[in-house]
């Protein structure tokens, strides 16, 4: 049985100031009706699975609670961090209390999803989750591949290897082992993953049973399993969220599952990492062009949203809160308007927005 493990600590700083750090981006609705938390909940109906787990930040329990209940599900599934230490740390939680919950022997396997993307084909995504789940229950860990589109350097790069003949009845053999795991790389490096067609983007979910990961996770980053088992160990129950042990919690290393584990596994040549493609319209939204690029958008390529004018404007994303937004004349720009910060910035740099968040808090 599928066990889904949703990551909901970040913080969206990129996406400043639609996303705050009292109301993250994964809480906000920034395309459709749904949070994007809701849409990753409501993502999973026709898939048989456990209720699903959600590990946040303290600060954001009882937003994350009310909707989970919106989706369904009471918070007792709810994990709650007194401080965020990346998603090596917070996938550990979830796999330590799968194992310590487990009835009768039978080994979970966690569907690891970030509360933050959009997947607009939920169809191909099942069909690529149905697909890993043998080779996971074989302890595999298995990665899904997003075919890329550009050089980004925000997402983690798979090499395919060789197809895994066989895998499943239906003669589909959509699936290959990892010849290598790179995060993040510099703009030379994914131009020529890009050019070379033979890299997928780590799309940030992954399927493994939790004994498989603790494994790795024990052989690469002792210290993070060390300090998860020790903060998860007596949990204290606040109303029913499973609150972690703080200062216990506070001494554990940043690190996500990318860099802690994945990219030294595939390192050192394993076979059991492999990727399952995806093509099921995946975006991270983790910046502004993302958001624009999966907005819907007027005949000049602007989008907008709330009470904004364009006048021989073009390729625009606009977004305003409170007051009309007006532009003339004016290409590729993000305008962001809300009560009190307002953003204008090159459609081209907005992966910099966070230099301004961490601006701010260093000026506190
Ligand atoms: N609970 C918890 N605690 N969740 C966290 C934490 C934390 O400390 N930090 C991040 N998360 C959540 C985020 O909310 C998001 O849903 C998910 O974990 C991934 O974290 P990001 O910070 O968004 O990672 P990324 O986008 O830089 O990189 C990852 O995703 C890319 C695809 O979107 C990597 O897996 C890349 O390899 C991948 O390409
Ligand atoms: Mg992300």
């Amino acid at each position: 049985m599928i066990s889904p493990v949703i990551l909901a600590g970040g913080t969206g700083s990129r996406l400043w100031p639609l996303s705050r750090e009292l109301y993250p981006k994964q809480f906000l609705t920034v395309t459709g009706e749904q949070s994007m938390l809701q849409q990753t909940v409501a993502r999973l109906s026709g898939m048989e699975h456990a209720a699903p787990v959600l590990i946040c930040n303290e600060d954001h329990r009882f937003i994350a609670a009310e909707q989970m209940r919106l989706g369904g599900y009471d918070h007792s599934g709810i994990i709650l961090e007194p401080v965020g230490r990346n998603t090596a740390p917070a996938i550990a939680l979830a796999a330590l209390r799968a194992v310590n919950n487990a009835v009768d022997g039978e080994e979970p396997v966690l569907l690891i999803l970030a509360a933050d993307h959009i997947i607009e084909n939920e169809e191909a995504f099942k069909t690529s989750v149905a697909k890993a789940l043998l080779l996971a229950e074989n302890g595999q860990l298995v990665t899904f591949g997003i075919v890329p589109t550009a050089p980004e350097t925000g997402y983690g790069y798979i090499k395919r290897g060789t197809n895994c003949e066989g895998l499943d009845t239906n003669g589909s053999h959509d699936a290959f082992s990892v010849s290598e795991f790179v995060e993040k790389p510099d703009l030379a490096t994914a131009e020529e993953y890009l050019a070379s067609g033979n890299y997928y983007w780590n799309s940030g979910m992954f399927l493994f049973k939790a004994s498989r990961y603790l494994e790795e996770l024990a052989k690469f980053s002792p210290i993070i399993l060390d300090v998860c088992k020790r903060a998860i160990a007596a949990p204290s129950q606040d109303l029913d969220f499973i609150r972690v042990d703080k200062a216990i919690f506070a001494t554990c290393p940043n690190d996500s599952i990318d860099y802690s584990v994945m990219e030294p596994l595939c390192a050192q040549g394993s076979n059991s990492v492999m990727v399952v493609p995806m093509d099921a319209g995946w975006s991270d939204v983790g910046s502004f062009s993302a958001l624009w690029e999966v907005s819907a958008k007027d005949d000049n390529q602007n989008a907008i949203k709330g009470d904004v004018m364009v006048v021989d404007s073009t390729n625009n994303y606009i977004y305003a809160e409170h007051k009309l937004v007006s532009t003339v004349g004016v290409d590729n720009l993000v305008i962001i308007e809300t009560k009190d910060a307002i953003l204008v910035a090159s459609k081209d740099k907005v992966q910099d927005v966070k230099t301004i968040v961490n601006q701010l808090k260093e000026a506190g």
